[in-house]
């Protein structure tokens, strides 16, 4: 990524810093972004925190109070680290099912087979990966008539047009998204928690900060603690057990700035994807579900297992300084991962076999920045590189 918070952006900061007594921290700033998003995105709610991962963890952290005793969480080993630890580390036990190669993303019959095994599932963690649409019609309908909550990740996908013509992040229960340097937009470090539900949203406007009550939006639920604990200062009763992952003015500023031009710069980097997926050789895998992407980064996963061909195409855009990363978004199969590993059902010596296409991405697939100001005769000495590789 180059040039994500531009000197407009930093110009919106420095406004903000040489007015009279600025308030940097969480304020009105923060509010006006929270709207701005939601109505961008097409959702009733928004909270702003100070990461993708912190969305992923109040997400989780909601399931947690819905379901105190826990439960299987679906999750994809092809994700991000934030998405499986956040499953861990509230108590749930995270269910594997492999994904789709055209939609990077979690396989609707292998879910449907899955969740016909087994009765406590409580929710689906997808993630839309790499700006292609990963929610299916069938998946969406799987989580009605199940009644299992559908949490979609967006952190790498913003804008995707995903099932019955909305945009991914507006369709399931609750939605994450990250603002983190590389991705669609940057609030430097920054994601926003996003829902159409009210008593989920109260509780992720409180988690955010300590499970502050004064936090809520709702005077009656604010009234209702201050009546039943008469004993306790009204501006410090914590209704729920809070973290802090707030994030404030300058990021809500950059924020602000950047979603002005955020419809175009998906549009630039959807452009440069289909340029460069049309100018691969025979042996890169193409097929991808392309309707409605929003393409993050040049995705190019080789067709066969070939480690020869690997080897030769890394060695290539090394010498070339092109930078990739192997493995895609979050280095590939998750299950591969010792945080992973260290679980009991992961942790004999076999390496799980049954994830095969999350296994053929860890080993052969990478991804190349696409980022809007890439120039197309960039893209046409990248791809020259890769064509004379055979
Ligand atoms: C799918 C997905 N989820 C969550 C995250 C975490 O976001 P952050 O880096 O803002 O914590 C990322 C980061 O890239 C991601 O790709």
């Amino acid at each position: 990524m180059k040039n994500n918070i531009t000197r407009e952006d930093l110009n919106e900061v420095i406004k903000l810093l040489k007015s009279q007594d600025p308030k940097l921290t969480s304020g009105p700033n923060v509010v006006e972004f929270e709207k701005k998003w939601s109505e961008w995105l097409g959702v009733k709610y928004s909270v702003f925190v100070n990461s993708g991962s912190s969305s992923n963890l109040l997400a989780i952290a909601w399931l947690k109070k819905k379901y105190p005793h826990g439960g299987k969480i679906i999750v994809p080993p092809f994700t991000w680290s934030s998405d499986i630890s956040s499953v861990l580390w509230m108590g749930f036990d995270p269910e594997f099912v492999d994904i789709n190669i055209k939609t990077l993303a979690i396989d609707e019959d292998k879910l449907e087979e899955k969740i016909s095994m087994h009765e406590d599932i409580r929710a689906i963690f997808l993630t839309h990966a790499q700006g292609i649409n990963g929610l299916t019609e069938k998946i969406y309908n799987l989580c009605k008539k199940n009644k299992i909550l559908l949490i979609e990740d967006v952190c790498e996908s913003h804008g995707v047009n995903s099932i019955f013509e909305k945009k991914a992040g507006s369709i399931g229960d609750i939605s994450c998204f990250s603002f983190y340097y590389a991705h669609h937009m940057s609030t430097i470090e920054g994601g926003m928690v996003c829902t159409n539900d009210k008593e989920i949203y109260e509780f992720l406007i409180m988690s955010r900060a300590h499970g502050m009550l004064r936090e809520s939006q709702d005077l009656n639920i604010q009234n209702s603690y201050k009546e039943e604990y008469p004993d306790l200062n009204p501006l410090f009763i914590f209704p729920i057990k809070g973290f802090n992952l707030r994030n404030n003015e300058i990021g809500a500023i950059i924020g602000i700035n950047q979603l002005k031009r955020l419809d175009e710069m998906i549009k630039i980097r959807k452009d440069n994807f289909l340029y460069f997926l049309n100018g691969l050789p025979s042996w890169a895998f193409k097929d991808f579900n392309l309707k409605g992407q929003s393409n993050y980064a040049f995705n190019l996963i080789l067709k066969e297992k070939d480690d020869s061909l690997m080897n030769h195409l890394q060695e290539t855009l090394i010498r070339n300084g092109i930078e990739f990363r192997k493995g895609s978004a979050g280095g590939g199969n998750q299950i591969r991962q010792p945080y992973v590993r260290s679980l009991k059902k992961y942790s004999d010596d076999q390496i799980p076999i049954d994830f095969p296409i999350s296994d053929h991405i860890h080993f052969y697939s990478m991804y190349i920045g696409n980022y809007p100001s890439l120039d197309i005769k960039e893209i046409d000495f990248l791809l020259e590189k890769i064509n004379v590789i055979k």
